[in-house]
Protein backbone atom coordinates (compact mmCIF):
# COMPACT_ATOMS: atom_id res chain seq x y z
CA UNK A 1 0.00 0.00 0.00
CA UNK A 2 1.25 3.00 -1.29
CA UNK A 3 -1.45 5.84 -0.37
CA UNK A 4 -2.93 7.23 2.76
CA UNK A 5 -5.42 9.78 3.54
CA UNK A 6 -5.46 11.21 6.99
CA UNK A 7 -8.70 12.93 7.91
CA UNK A 8 -10.43 14.22 10.46
CA UNK A 9 -13.31 12.80 11.66
CA UNK A 10 -14.50 15.58 14.08
CA UNK A 11 -15.11 19.50 13.86
CA UNK A 12 -10.76 19.67 13.29
CA UNK A 13 -7.83 20.28 15.35
CA UNK A 14 -7.74 16.70 16.33
CA UNK A 15 -3.88 16.56 15.87
CA UNK A 16 -3.37 15.24 12.68
CA UNK A 17 -0.27 17.71 11.39
CA UNK A 18 1.63 15.27 14.90
CA UNK A 19 0.41 12.48 13.03
CA UNK A 20 1.32 13.41 9.52
CA UNK A 21 4.72 14.22 11.14
CA UNK A 22 5.40 11.02 12.71
CA UNK A 23 4.50 9.05 9.90
CA UNK A 24 6.34 11.19 7.56
CA UNK A 25 9.36 9.62 8.49
CA UNK A 26 8.11 6.85 6.87
CA UNK A 27 6.98 8.36 3.54
CA UNK A 28 8.29 10.38 0.18
CA UNK A 29 5.87 12.73 0.07
CA UNK A 30 2.97 14.91 1.89
CA UNK A 31 0.64 16.65 -0.26
CA UNK A 32 -2.11 19.22 0.83
CA UNK A 33 -5.49 18.43 -0.72
CA UNK A 34 -7.75 21.44 0.98
CA UNK A 35 -7.95 24.42 3.26
CA UNK A 36 -5.73 27.21 3.41
CA UNK A 37 -4.20 29.20 6.14
CA UNK A 38 -7.78 28.89 8.53
CA UNK A 39 -5.16 25.15 9.30
CA UNK A 40 -3.33 25.11 12.27
CA UNK A 41 -1.08 21.64 12.49
CA UNK A 42 1.26 22.07 15.34
CA UNK A 43 4.36 19.71 15.63
CA UNK A 44 6.88 19.06 17.72
CA UNK A 45 10.40 20.01 16.26
CA UNK A 46 12.80 19.13 18.54
CA UNK A 47 11.12 19.66 21.39
CA UNK A 48 9.59 23.16 20.15
CA UNK A 49 6.09 23.56 19.29
CA UNK A 50 5.90 25.12 15.53
CA UNK A 51 2.58 25.78 13.78
CA UNK A 52 1.87 25.34 10.29
CA UNK A 53 -0.97 26.34 8.50
CA UNK A 54 -0.18 25.95 4.81
CA UNK A 55 3.17 24.26 4.57
CA UNK A 56 1.98 20.43 4.82
CA UNK A 57 3.31 18.58 8.12
CA UNK A 58 6.20 16.60 7.07
CA UNK A 59 8.21 19.58 5.63
CA UNK A 60 10.18 19.01 9.09
CA UNK A 61 10.80 15.80 8.12
CA UNK A 62 14.13 15.47 5.84
CA UNK A 63 13.79 13.60 2.35
CA UNK A 64 10.26 13.95 2.41
CA UNK A 65 8.58 16.25 -0.61
CA UNK A 66 5.99 18.13 0.24
CA UNK A 67 3.38 19.88 -1.94
CA UNK A 68 0.41 21.73 -1.98
CA UNK A 69 -2.13 20.42 -4.18
CA UNK A 70 -4.92 22.55 -6.42
CA UNK A 71 -7.61 21.90 -3.95
CA UNK A 72 -5.81 24.16 -1.47
CA UNK A 73 -6.08 27.93 -1.62
CA UNK A 74 -3.32 29.99 -0.77
CA UNK A 75 -2.64 33.65 0.93
CA UNK A 76 0.88 33.81 -0.92
CA UNK A 77 2.08 36.70 1.57
CA UNK A 78 0.84 34.52 4.03
CA UNK A 79 3.12 31.67 3.04
CA UNK A 80 6.08 33.45 2.55
CA UNK A 81 6.27 34.82 6.13
CA UNK A 82 5.61 31.13 6.90
CA UNK A 83 8.33 29.66 5.07
CA UNK A 84 10.68 32.46 6.64
CA UNK A 85 9.19 31.91 10.46
CA UNK A 86 9.61 28.14 9.44
CA UNK A 87 13.24 28.73 7.94
CA UNK A 88 14.26 30.39 10.81
CA UNK A 89 13.35 27.54 13.24
CA UNK A 90 16.10 25.58 11.04
CA UNK A 91 13.49 23.76 9.22
CA UNK A 92 14.90 23.55 5.49
CA UNK A 93 12.01 25.02 2.85
CA UNK A 94 13.67 24.73 -0.53
CA UNK A 95 12.98 22.01 -3.03
CA UNK A 96 11.55 19.87 -0.61
CA UNK A 97 8.62 22.06 -1.36
CA UNK A 98 6.20 22.32 -4.45
CA UNK A 99 2.61 24.25 -5.17
CA UNK A 100 0.31 23.26 -7.73
CA UNK A 101 0.14 26.16 -9.90
CA UNK A 102 -3.55 25.21 -10.12
CA UNK A 103 -4.22 26.49 -6.90
CA UNK A 104 -6.10 29.48 -6.09
CA UNK A 105 -5.02 32.65 -4.21
CA UNK A 106 -6.52 34.33 -1.31
CA UNK A 107 -6.47 38.00 -1.68
CA UNK A 108 -6.20 40.73 0.28
CA UNK A 109 -10.11 41.73 -0.94
CA UNK A 110 -10.75 38.14 0.02
CA UNK A 111 -10.12 39.13 3.92
CA UNK A 112 -11.60 42.44 3.65
CA UNK A 113 -15.04 41.13 2.07
CA UNK A 114 -15.54 37.99 4.42
CA UNK A 115 -14.86 40.03 7.31
CA UNK A 116 -17.73 42.90 6.00
CA UNK A 117 -19.73 39.77 5.29
CA UNK A 118 -19.41 38.50 8.76
CA UNK A 119 -20.46 41.47 10.76
CA UNK A 120 -23.62 41.87 8.39
CA UNK A 121 -24.42 38.19 9.55
CA UNK A 122 -24.84 39.41 13.33
CA UNK A 123 -25.94 36.98 15.48
CA UNK A 124 -26.14 34.34 12.62
CA UNK A 125 -22.28 34.75 11.91
CA UNK A 126 -20.48 31.61 11.33
CA UNK A 127 -17.26 32.46 13.35
CA UNK A 128 -14.95 31.76 10.60
CA UNK A 129 -11.37 32.27 10.87
CA UNK A 130 -11.32 35.22 8.80
CA UNK A 131 -8.36 34.08 6.29
CA UNK A 132 -10.67 34.81 3.69
CA UNK A 133 -11.15 30.91 2.64
CA UNK A 134 -14.63 31.08 1.91
CA UNK A 135 -14.86 33.99 -0.86
CA UNK A 136 -11.53 32.58 -2.34
CA UNK A 137 -13.43 29.22 -2.96
CA UNK A 138 -16.30 31.12 -3.89
CA UNK A 139 -14.64 33.27 -6.63
CA UNK A 140 -12.86 30.29 -7.10
CA UNK A 141 -16.14 28.30 -8.34
CA UNK A 142 -17.48 31.49 -9.84
CA UNK A 143 -14.20 31.57 -12.14
CA UNK A 144 -13.70 34.64 -10.95
CA UNK A 145 -10.28 33.21 -8.64
CA UNK A 146 -6.50 33.69 -9.51
CA UNK A 147 -4.45 30.48 -9.75
CA UNK A 148 -1.60 30.95 -8.08
CA UNK A 149 0.63 29.87 -11.40
CA UNK A 150 -0.51 32.93 -12.85
CA UNK A 151 2.39 34.87 -10.85
CA UNK A 152 4.81 33.79 -13.49
CA UNK A 153 3.89 35.66 -16.05
CA UNK A 154 3.06 38.54 -14.05
CA UNK A 155 1.54 41.01 -16.51
CA UNK A 156 -0.95 38.82 -17.05
CA UNK A 157 -1.36 38.58 -13.37
CA UNK A 158 -1.34 42.12 -13.05
CA UNK A 159 -3.99 42.86 -16.03
CA UNK A 160 -5.97 40.22 -13.94
CA UNK A 161 -6.01 41.70 -10.13
CA UNK A 162 -6.63 44.65 -11.64
CA UNK A 163 -10.00 44.30 -13.53
CA UNK A 164 -11.02 41.71 -10.50
CA UNK A 165 -10.19 44.06 -7.75
CA UNK A 166 -11.91 46.62 -9.04
CA UNK A 167 -14.96 44.46 -8.83
CA UNK A 168 -14.06 43.62 -5.36
CA UNK A 169 -13.77 47.21 -4.38
CA UNK A 170 -17.22 48.21 -6.16
CA UNK A 171 -18.26 45.43 -3.49
CA UNK A 172 -16.65 46.69 -0.50
CA UNK A 173 -17.79 50.03 -0.89
CA UNK A 174 -20.92 50.08 -2.52
CA UNK A 175 -22.33 47.17 -1.02
CA UNK A 176 -20.56 47.36 2.70
CA UNK A 177 -19.49 50.75 2.69
CA UNK A 178 -16.53 50.02 3.26
CA UNK A 179 -12.79 51.67 2.47
CA UNK A 180 -12.01 50.27 -1.13
CA UNK A 181 -8.14 48.22 -1.26
CA UNK A 182 -5.09 49.96 -2.53
CA UNK A 183 -4.65 47.51 -5.78
CA UNK A 184 -1.39 49.52 -6.51
CA UNK A 185 0.31 48.24 -2.77
CA UNK A 186 -1.51 45.17 -3.89
CA UNK A 187 0.61 44.67 -6.72
CA UNK A 188 3.91 45.38 -5.22
CA UNK A 189 3.83 43.24 -2.52
CA UNK A 190 2.75 40.15 -5.00
CA UNK A 191 5.42 41.47 -7.33
CA UNK A 192 7.81 40.40 -4.04
CA UNK A 193 6.65 37.47 -3.14
CA UNK A 194 6.08 36.11 -6.80
CA UNK A 195 9.83 36.14 -7.14
CA UNK A 196 9.99 34.04 -4.11
CA UNK A 197 6.98 31.77 -4.57
CA UNK A 198 8.19 31.22 -8.52
CA UNK A 199 10.77 28.05 -7.84
CA UNK A 200 8.47 26.35 -5.83
CA UNK A 201 5.65 26.62 -8.87
CA UNK A 202 5.03 23.05 -10.56
CA UNK A 203 2.75 20.64 -12.25
CA UNK A 204 2.10 18.85 -9.70
CA UNK A 205 -0.32 15.55 -10.13
CA UNK A 206 1.76 13.74 -12.44
CA UNK A 207 4.65 13.79 -9.83
CA UNK A 208 2.55 12.29 -7.24
CA UNK A 209 0.47 9.78 -9.72
CA UNK A 210 3.95 8.94 -10.27
CA UNK A 211 5.07 8.27 -7.26
CA UNK A 212 2.32 6.31 -5.90
CA UNK A 213 2.83 3.86 -8.86
CA UNK A 214 6.23 3.30 -8.14
CA UNK A 215 5.58 2.49 -4.60
CA UNK A 216 6.67 5.89 -3.02
CA UNK A 217 4.55 6.08 0.17
CA UNK A 218 2.32 9.22 -0.04
CA UNK A 219 0.73 10.70 2.66
CA UNK A 220 -2.21 13.15 1.91
CA UNK A 221 -3.00 15.05 4.58
CA UNK A 222 -6.29 16.51 5.44
CA UNK A 223 -7.30 19.68 7.64
CA UNK A 224 -9.91 20.75 9.57
CA UNK A 225 -12.36 18.04 10.07
CA UNK A 226 -15.07 16.00 8.65
CA UNK A 227 -18.19 17.99 10.39
CA UNK A 228 -16.82 20.96 8.81
CA UNK A 229 -16.86 19.63 4.68
CA UNK A 230 -18.68 21.67 2.61
CA UNK A 231 -20.80 18.72 1.37
CA UNK A 232 -21.16 16.82 4.44
CA UNK A 233 -20.50 19.19 7.78
CA UNK A 234 -23.32 20.41 9.46
CA UNK A 235 -24.06 23.41 7.20
CA UNK A 236 -23.88 26.37 6.98
CA UNK A 237 -21.33 25.97 10.04
CA UNK A 238 -18.55 24.53 8.04
CA UNK A 239 -15.80 25.45 5.99
CA UNK A 240 -15.75 26.16 2.09
CA UNK A 241 -13.26 22.87 1.18
CA UNK A 242 -13.87 19.11 0.83
CA UNK A 243 -12.83 18.29 4.54
CA UNK A 244 -13.35 14.63 3.79
CA UNK A 245 -11.50 12.13 2.13
CA UNK A 246 -13.49 12.66 -1.04
CA UNK A 247 -11.84 15.81 -1.82
CA UNK A 248 -8.21 14.25 -2.16
CA UNK A 249 -9.30 13.24 -5.96
CA UNK A 250 -10.01 16.69 -6.93
CA UNK A 251 -7.47 18.55 -4.42
CA UNK A 252 -4.95 16.45 -6.13
CA UNK A 253 -5.41 15.29 -9.41
CA UNK A 254 -4.61 11.51 -7.96
CA UNK A 255 -7.69 9.35 -8.89
CA UNK A 256 -9.85 7.47 -6.37
CA UNK A 257 -8.47 4.21 -7.59
CA UNK A 258 -4.83 5.08 -6.88
CA UNK A 259 -6.19 5.89 -3.14
CA UNK A 260 -4.89 3.51 -0.39
CA UNK A 261 -6.41 3.41 3.56
CA UNK A 262 -7.97 6.39 5.47
CA UNK A 263 -6.90 7.02 8.68
CA UNK A 264 -9.39 9.09 10.83
CA UNK A 265 -8.04 11.21 13.11
CA UNK A 266 -10.37 12.18 16.65
CA UNK A 267 -9.69 13.16 19.98
CA UNK A 268 -10.63 10.66 23.01
CA UNK A 269 -12.91 14.29 23.59
CA UNK A 270 -14.44 16.41 21.23
CA UNK A 271 -13.66 20.05 20.40
CA UNK A 272 -15.26 22.91 17.82
CA UNK A 273 -14.41 26.72 17.41
CA UNK A 274 -16.69 28.56 15.30
CA UNK A 275 -20.71 28.56 15.69
CA UNK A 276 -22.48 25.77 15.13
CA UNK A 277 -24.09 22.95 16.63
CA UNK A 278 -22.40 20.58 19.15
CA UNK A 279 -24.63 18.14 20.95
CA UNK A 280 -22.19 16.73 23.47
CA UNK A 281 -20.66 20.16 24.25
CA UNK A 282 -19.81 20.63 28.30
CA UNK A 283 -20.69 23.73 29.61
CA UNK A 284 -19.77 22.48 33.44
CA UNK A 285 -16.46 22.82 34.89
CA UNK A 286 -15.57 19.05 33.50
CA UNK A 287 -15.89 21.04 29.46
CA UNK A 288 -13.32 23.33 31.72
CA UNK A 289 -11.10 20.90 32.36
CA UNK A 290 -10.33 19.44 29.29
CA UNK A 291 -10.21 23.01 28.08
CA UNK A 292 -7.30 24.10 30.54
CA UNK A 293 -5.53 20.54 30.18
CA UNK A 294 -5.92 20.19 26.53
CA UNK A 295 -4.87 23.72 26.04
CA UNK A 296 -7.62 24.00 23.96
CA UNK A 297 -7.49 27.16 21.71
CA UNK A 298 -7.64 27.77 18.46
CA UNK A 299 -3.62 27.50 16.59
CA UNK A 300 -4.79 29.83 13.90
CA UNK A 301 -6.80 32.65 16.01
CA UNK A 302 -6.37 31.76 19.52
CA UNK A 303 -9.97 31.48 20.41
CA UNK A 304 -10.81 29.34 23.15
CA UNK A 305 -12.49 25.76 22.13
CA UNK A 306 -15.92 24.43 23.21
CA UNK A 307 -15.39 21.70 24.82
CA UNK A 308 -16.92 18.01 25.59
CA UNK A 309 -17.47 14.15 25.44
CA UNK A 310 -16.32 11.90 22.38
CA UNK A 311 -19.26 11.52 20.11
CA UNK A 312 -19.75 8.23 18.75
CA UNK A 313 -22.72 9.00 16.34
CA UNK A 314 -20.92 11.53 14.86
CA UNK A 315 -17.49 9.56 14.46
CA UNK A 316 -19.40 6.75 13.37
CA UNK A 317 -21.24 9.29 10.45
CA UNK A 318 -17.20 10.38 9.83
CA UNK A 319 -16.33 6.69 9.48
CA UNK A 320 -18.68 6.38 6.54
CA UNK A 321 -18.17 9.97 4.98
CA UNK A 322 -14.43 8.81 4.71
CA UNK A 323 -14.36 4.96 4.50
CA UNK A 324 -12.01 5.11 7.35
CA UNK A 325 -9.82 1.93 7.74
CA UNK A 326 -8.24 2.75 10.94
CA UNK A 327 -8.45 5.22 13.51
CA UNK A 328 -6.21 7.02 15.54
CA UNK A 329 -7.38 8.70 19.28
CA UNK A 330 -5.58 11.57 20.03
CA UNK A 331 -5.35 13.74 23.52
CA UNK A 332 -6.06 9.91 25.65
CA UNK A 333 -3.90 11.86 28.14
CA UNK A 334 -6.23 14.78 28.53
CA UNK A 335 -8.76 12.41 30.17
CA UNK A 336 -6.19 11.32 33.12
CA UNK A 337 -8.03 13.31 35.45
CA UNK A 338 -11.56 12.11 35.36
CA UNK A 339 -13.45 9.45 37.85
CA UNK A 340 -16.27 8.79 34.83
CA UNK A 341 -16.33 9.68 31.50
CA UNK A 342 -19.59 9.76 29.74
CA UNK A 343 -19.50 8.46 25.68
CA UNK A 344 -22.51 9.46 23.72
CA UNK A 345 -23.99 6.56 22.03
CA UNK A 346 -26.95 7.71 20.72
CA UNK A 347 -29.40 10.98 20.11
CA UNK A 348 -32.47 11.37 21.23
CA UNK A 349 -34.12 13.76 18.77
CA UNK A 350 -38.14 15.38 20.10
CA UNK A 351 -38.41 12.22 21.79
CA UNK A 352 -36.99 9.42 19.11
CA UNK A 353 -34.08 7.51 19.93
CA UNK A 354 -31.63 7.25 17.19
CA UNK A 355 -28.12 6.30 16.11
CA UNK A 356 -27.72 8.55 13.15
CA UNK A 357 -26.10 11.86 12.38
CA UNK A 358 -28.81 14.49 11.15
CA UNK A 359 -26.70 16.89 9.24
CA UNK A 360 -29.17 19.49 9.06
CA UNK A 361 -27.84 21.71 11.76
CA UNK A 362 -31.26 22.90 13.47
CA UNK A 363 -31.97 18.95 13.93
CA UNK A 364 -28.48 18.85 15.52
CA UNK A 365 -29.38 21.53 17.57
CA UNK A 366 -31.94 19.99 18.96
CA UNK A 367 -30.43 16.86 19.82
CA UNK A 368 -30.43 15.36 23.70
CA UNK A 369 -26.98 13.04 24.03
CA UNK A 370 -27.83 9.22 25.16
CA UNK A 371 -24.55 9.08 27.35
CA UNK A 372 -22.98 5.46 28.57
CA UNK A 373 -20.36 6.25 31.46
CA UNK A 374 -16.87 5.00 31.65
CA UNK A 375 -15.13 4.18 34.30
CA UNK A 376 -12.25 6.90 34.44
CA UNK A 377 -8.40 5.66 35.56
CA UNK A 378 -7.09 8.70 37.27
CA UNK A 379 -3.47 7.55 36.57
CA UNK A 380 -0.80 9.47 34.37
CA UNK A 381 -0.85 7.56 30.26
CA UNK A 382 1.81 9.98 29.45
CA UNK A 383 4.80 7.53 29.73
CA UNK A 384 2.97 4.63 27.77
CA UNK A 385 3.80 3.49 24.77
CA UNK A 386 2.37 -0.30 24.35
CA UNK A 387 -0.90 -1.20 24.88
CA UNK A 388 0.35 -3.11 28.40
CA UNK A 389 1.81 0.54 29.77
CA UNK A 390 -2.23 1.58 29.56
CA UNK A 391 -4.53 1.51 32.65
CA UNK A 392 -6.84 -1.17 32.36
CA UNK A 393 -9.73 1.15 32.09
CA UNK A 394 -7.79 3.38 29.51
CA UNK A 395 -7.60 0.39 27.34
CA UNK A 396 -11.05 -0.68 28.00
CA UNK A 397 -11.86 2.84 26.59
CA UNK A 398 -10.19 2.64 23.40
CA UNK A 399 -11.61 -0.85 23.68
CA UNK A 400 -15.44 0.64 23.92
CA UNK A 401 -14.29 3.03 21.30
CA UNK A 402 -13.72 0.27 18.80
CA UNK A 403 -16.75 -1.82 20.00
CA UNK A 404 -18.91 0.76 18.92
CA UNK A 405 -17.32 2.04 15.75
CA UNK A 406 -16.40 -1.25 14.28
CA UNK A 407 -13.04 0.33 13.62
CA UNK A 408 -9.98 -0.79 14.91
CA UNK A 409 -8.22 1.54 16.73
CA UNK A 410 -4.20 2.20 15.20
CA UNK A 411 -2.71 4.13 17.72
CA UNK A 412 -3.47 6.45 20.42
CA UNK A 413 -1.46 9.60 21.56
CA UNK A 414 -0.43 10.57 25.17
CA UNK A 415 0.95 13.35 24.76
CA UNK A 416 2.87 16.15 22.76
CA UNK A 417 5.85 15.09 21.85
CA UNK A 418 6.31 12.77 18.73
CA UNK A 419 7.38 9.67 20.87
CA UNK A 420 4.18 10.10 22.75
CA UNK A 421 1.90 7.66 21.42
CA UNK A 422 0.91 4.01 21.92
CA UNK A 423 0.72 1.59 18.61
CA UNK A 424 -1.48 -0.60 18.05
CA UNK A 425 -1.26 -1.31 14.70
CA UNK A 426 1.57 -0.77 11.95
CA UNK A 427 0.11 2.18 9.79
CA UNK A 428 2.22 2.76 6.73
P1 LIG B 1 -13.32 29.22 7.71
O1 LIG B 1 -12.69 27.92 7.37
O2 LIG B 1 -12.34 30.24 8.19
O3 LIG B 1 -14.23 29.70 6.64
O4 LIG B 1 -14.28 28.97 8.99
C1 LIG B 1 -15.46 28.19 8.91
C2 LIG B 1 -15.64 27.34 10.15
O5 LIG B 1 -14.61 26.34 10.18
C3 LIG B 1 -15.51 28.10 11.47
O6 LIG B 1 -16.36 27.49 12.43
C4 LIG B 1 -14.07 27.86 11.88
O7 LIG B 1 -13.87 27.99 13.26
C5 LIG B 1 -13.89 26.43 11.41
N1 LIG B 1 -12.49 26.09 11.12
C6 LIG B 1 -11.75 26.47 10.05
N2 LIG B 1 -10.52 25.96 10.13
C7 LIG B 1 -10.48 25.24 11.25
C8 LIG B 1 -9.47 24.43 11.85
O8 LIG B 1 -8.34 24.26 11.35
N3 LIG B 1 -9.80 23.83 13.03
C9 LIG B 1 -11.04 23.96 13.58
N4 LIG B 1 -12.01 24.70 13.05
C10 LIG B 1 -11.73 25.32 11.90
Amino acid sequence: MSSIVIVGAQWGDEGKGKITNSLASCAEMVVRFQGGSNAGHTVSVSGEPVVFHLLPSGISVPGVLCVIGPGVVIDPVGLVAEIDEVRGKGIEVSSNFLIDVGAHMVMPYHRALEAAEEESRGNAAIGTTKKGIGPAYADRYSREGIPIGLLASFDRFEERLRAVAGRKNEMLTKLYGAEPLDIDGMLEEMRRVAERLAPHLADTPELVRTAIRSGENVIFEGAQGTLLDISFGTYPFVTSSHTSAAGVAPGTGVPPSMIGDIIGVAKAYVTRVGAGPFPTESFDRHGETIRERGKERGATTGRPRRCGWLDIVALNYAIAINGIDHLVITKLDVLDTFERIPVCVGYRIDGEETDRFPRNAEVLARVEPIYEEMPGWRASTHEAREDGDLPAEALAYIRKIEELTGVPVAAASVGASPHAVVQFAEIL
